[in-house]
């Protein structure tokens, strides 16, 4: 599907979003390994969530769609039963990776795989720990899915992240729910631990203490009722839009402001943007609150270290951003961005320089000047949903209409985008 796109005057309205991808993720999962049912209201609409339901199911938990979310009637940790065909992560390599540590300690074969580009990213980050841990695991050149998981009784390891991923963090903490003792993962930098507050909220013993997360196997992981945050990670595409059309004002109800996620708020509000966080309250162990965005000028900055880890989903749409700041946007360490659903810093280099943007791409990183003009162009997602948002949100601020080639990507994390758009620029 092609999207049109014209140039926005500004954007105006209040609105709330689709639940957190990531906690949605993990609170389906352990929702089904609980004993009990479990209601999840504000479930992300995202395909990616959709996937995790399907594999669930696939796996014999059964699952309602209900209202405002859905509900699970939990299985408890020995209760799936054997996937009667090939599992269908579809786009989300968080499907396939967290998962993959549940299917570890199953006492039978399955098989896992996804779309096209899933099949095209990094698997052995995980075959690695889960094999330590006693999995016997084959792949297509040992890295790629389709996946084949001989499930086994697990050994608990205490294991040292070479990448910082939480997927992968969530993975191994996932099998060491049913490893025979205390499984502890060391990670190189903070990342996202949507996963060690939901295990606490579901009654897991876990422990924190700097980079080191510990889980005991064997939990008595309980049911109830949740309710997901908005997406921060979708907040980003509306909350640059006001900050790229003059007049723009905008409030966002509801967002999930965990600080491992929120960095994308720090960052522009030291560049200068004008935005405020109101109303912060605690839902199920993660803080949330409203934010309002005024249009103003940015200035810019640097991303690095740590802090490319905590932006890694929201690098695509400040590269656009760094475009008409003032003094444009440098970031660095960021390798990871090319592993993602596409390689992102080739997809952000080429619709840049469609819209006559300079920008110069490193190995792992990028440098996009300021004070530059977006012409309108032909743009292209690359079936990546962030990289649909991300250009969708530049073409808003172009010379003239744009299009966007298989804009229907974004329905990977926000199904509503495109008519939340047409909404708030009306
Ligand atoms: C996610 C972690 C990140 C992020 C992805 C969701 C998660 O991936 O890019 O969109 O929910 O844990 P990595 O952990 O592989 O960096």
């Amino acid at each position: 599907m092609e999207e049109r796109i014209s140039p926005a005057e500004s954007l105006r309205g209040t609105i709330t979003l689709p639940g957190d991808k990531s906690i949605s993720h993990r609170y389906a999962i352990l929702a089904g390994l609980a004993e009990g049912e479990t209601t999840l209201h504000n479930f992300s609409t995202g395909a990616d969530c959709q996937s995790t339901l399907r594999t669930l199911e696939a796996l014999g938990i059964a699952i309602e769609k209900t209202g405002s979310g859905v509900r699970i009637q939990g299985v408890g940790l020995d209760g799936l039963v054997a996937p009667r065909e090939t599992l269908d992560a579809g786009n989300s390599g968080s499907t396939i990776r967290m998962l993959s540590g549940v299917l570890a300690a199953q006492p039978f074969l399955s098989r896992i795989t996804g779309d096209e580009s899933l099949q095209r990213r990094p698997m052995e980050r995980i075959m690695k720990p889960l094999a330590r841990m006693g999995a016997v695991i084959r792949a297509r050149d040992d890295r790629f899915p389709p996946l084949e998981i001989e499930g086994s009784f697990l050994r608990p390891i205490e294991y040292e992240l070479p990448v910082a991923s939480a997927q992968v963090k969530t993975c191994v903490l996932f099998a060491g729910l049913s490893a025979d003792g205390t499984t502890t993962v060391i990670e190189p930098v903070r990342t996202r631990d949507h996963t060690e507050i939901a295990l606490r909220e579901f009654g897991a013993e876990i422990a924190v203490a700097g980079l080191r997360v510990s889980v005991r196997g064997f939990p008595e992981l309980r049911g109830g009722e949740l309710t997901v945050p908005g997406d921060i990670s979708s907040a980003a595409f509306l909350l640059v839009a006001a900050l790229l059309r003059p007049g723009s004002w905008l409030r966002i109800e509801g967002v999930g402001l965990n600080p491992t996620r929120a960095a994308l708020l720090d960052f522009l509000m030291s560049a200068g943007a004008k935005i405020e966080v109101r109303d912060i309250r605690q839902e199920h162990g993660e803080p949330v609150g409203d934010l309002e965005v005024e249009w103003g000028p940015v200035a810019g900055g640097v991303i690095e270290g740590g802090l490319s880890a905590a932006l890694i989903d929201e690098l695509p749409i400040l590269a656009v951003l760094g475009a008409v700041s003032e003094q444009g946007i440098e970031v660095r360490d960021a390798a990871e961005l090319r592993v993602k659903e596409t390689d992102r810093f080739a997809a952000v280099a080429e619709n840049l320089a469609r819209m006559g943007v300079r920008v110069e791409v490193r190995a792992d990183g990028l440098t996009v000047p300021g004070g530059q003009r977006l012409q309108a162009a032909e743009l292209d997602s690359f079936g990546d949903h962030r990289i649909a948002m991300a250009f969708s949100v530049a073409a808003l601020a172009a010379g003239g209409e744009c299009t966007m080639q298989d804009a229907a990507a974004a329905s990977v994390s926000y199904p509503e985008f495109f008519d939340t758009l047409r909404i708030l620029t009306a």
